[in-house]
């Protein structure tokens, strides 16, 4: 098979790595995240048409900062270093990097930029703007062969580059949106200097994979579990659209899902794709094992405990064969600037598989995807809109959003809640609108008065959240008007609930789940 054209992009600890990367793949081109460590035999193997160096919390002259080999100076790669990165080009071409302890020059946030507009980078762009800067270290001589390329008021050297060469080094972040034309320069560092042909596409990554699925899989059987979450879903579609019925795709219901979502699932998969779809509704199984349960943590174990004996209970049964597949996606698969590339972070989307099943092999097609990627395959092999743009949906289900004991009554109210939330949000639109909403059983009875007769029942909380990455969340500001009508219909629909009230908790303090 022909090489696909490759960028990549070296982490040396950066916080905005993956983003370098998405913005790689907006343009077109296939980008791949490798630690630092990467041996440079590896990266000759690639043969990428680019390779980036991304920042980092270091100082070049630190002992323990991350560094790289000047051999990869000599491969004949256009390099394009942010912030750290290009401080260590500057540092390891022969330039000079001062170390700002004392803060004189560090500068953090939107800065005014003076570029010039006599190299390949900047050229088609005004002469100012304002870029994210975020370093105290600064480049105060660029190496021999090197020009400088832009400059703001503290930092004498904000970009620089050595055009002979392909070598260019920014100090800001052109990767954040807060860096007015940054997308242009990283599309420039990949046309003008890399000379990309551009041809990372959603359509040929079907035809690919569907291919290499075909050929790794022979006639043998794959089977997968699915979740109804994104990842598992589009991976499903995919699989079947390559080997149709020898896919066979094993969906736990525990029981503990959104209102008919269980129903949605399976119609979804048994009408519109070709596969054998086992559906194992274990509901009262996993009431009876909660039953007494209102600890958080013991809670959530036994979800997972049992979650996985019925499920590889299933496999060991009828399917221990052929392969087995998962929607590992690729944030999954990298952590950020450990430079091990073989340490995998442990995640839900990663199954962990008894010792005594043993398949051929593992079947990963997402895995070097972005969770838009994935969203962008979902919508062309043709899986509803409600499931590509689903929200997130914590493993143990409304298990953690019914405090304390969790009873199929309670469940039911629970569910009952949830959906009028959901069907109000829609109606009005404001559901894009959010990372992720939903409704919470918290346990409390309240006094009310209905009619003219005294009340003593339910309460239930509506938790709404916007964010980037759910490592920290806002509580969305949901106009009072939706959260009026929400609250009405919830009381006034669901029996044994006389009060709404609404989280005005950010994370941190608060999480998004309540347990
Ligand atoms: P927290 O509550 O930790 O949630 O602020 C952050 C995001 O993670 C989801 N979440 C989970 N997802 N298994 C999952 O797959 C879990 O056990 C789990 N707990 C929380 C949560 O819904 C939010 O999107």
């Amino acid at each position: 098979m022909s090489q696909k054209e490759t960028v990549i992009v070296l982490d040396f600890g950066g916080q905005y790595n993956q983003l370098i990367a998405r913005r790689v793949r907006d343009c077109n081109v296939y980008c791949e995240i490798l630690p630092y460590t990467t041996k440079i035999e590896k990266i000759k193997e690639i043969a990428p048409k680019g390779i980036i160096f991304t920042g980092g919390p270091n100082s070049v002259y630190d002992e323990s900062s991350p560094h790289y080999s000047a051999e990869i100076f000599d491969l004949g790669i256009p390099i394009l270093g942010i912030c750290y990165g290009c401080q260590l080009m500057a540092y390891l071409l022969g330039g000079k990097v001062i170390s700002a302890a004392d803060d004189a020059v560090s500068e953090y946030g939107k800065t005014l930029t003076r570029y010039s507009g006599d190299n390949a980078l900047f050229h088609a762009l005004p002469e100012k703007g304002v870029s994210w800067m975020s370093h105290r270290d600064y480049i105060s001589e660029v190496p021999a062969g090197f020009k400088i390329t832009a400059v703001t008021d503290n930092c004498p050297v904000a970009a620089m580059a050595d055009e002979s060469k392909g070598f260019f080094g920014v100090q800001f972040h052109p990767e954040v949106n807060h860096t007015e034309n940054g997308k242009e320069m990283i599309r420039a560092f990949l046309y003008n200097v890399c000379k990309c042909a551009g041809d990372w596409r959603m359509e040929s990554f079907i035809e690919t994979t569907v291919a290499q699925i075909k050929e790794q899989v022979g006639d043998k059987g794959v089977v997968l579990g699915l979740s109804g979450g994104v990842d598992s879903s589009v991976a499903a579609a995919l699989i079947s659209k390559a080997i149709g019925k020898q896919l066979t795709c094993v969906f736990v219901d525990q029981g503990l899902m959104r209102k008919n979502e269980g129903d949605f699932v399976e119609s979804t998969f048994t009408k519109l794709f070709d596969m054998n779809f086992v559906r194992i509704n274990c509901g009262d199984e996993f009431l009876a094992k909660l039953k007494g349960l209102t600890d958080p943590e013991e809670k959530r174990n036994v979800i997972g405990t049992e979650f996985y004996n019925v499920f590889w209970n299933k496999i060991r049964e009828s399917y221990g064969s052929g392969f087995f597949a998962q929607g590992t996606i690729y944030p999954d698969r990298i952590e950020s600037g450990k430079g091990d590339a073989a340490k995998i972070k442990t995640h839900h989307n990663q199954v962990e598989q008894p010792k005594d099943i043993h398949f051929e092999g593992t079947i990963e097609p997402l895995k070097d995807l972005f969770k838009d990627e994935v969203r962008a395959v979902g919508e062309k092999l043709g899986l509803p809109h409600e499931l590509v743009w689903r929200q997130p949906f914590p493993g143990p289900g409304l298990g953690v959003r019914v405090i304390g004991e969790v009873t199929a009554e309670r469940v039911k109210i629970l569910q009952e809640a949830d959906a009028i939330l959901r069907d109000e949000m829609d109606k009005c639109g404001y559901s894009k609108e959010m990372s992720q909403f939903f409704a919470v059983l918290p346990g409390v009875k309240t006094v009310g008065v209905m009619g003219d007769a005294r009340t003593y029942s339910e309460l239930i909380a509506i938790r709404a959240v916007t964010t980037d990455d759910f490592m920290t969340a806002d509580w969305a500001k949901i106009p009072y008007e939706i959260l009026g009508r929400v609250s009405n219909r919830i009381i006034n629909e669901v029996s044994h609930v006389n009060r709404v009230v609404y989280d005005i908790t950010s994370k941190p303090p608060g999480t998004v789940e309540w347990e």
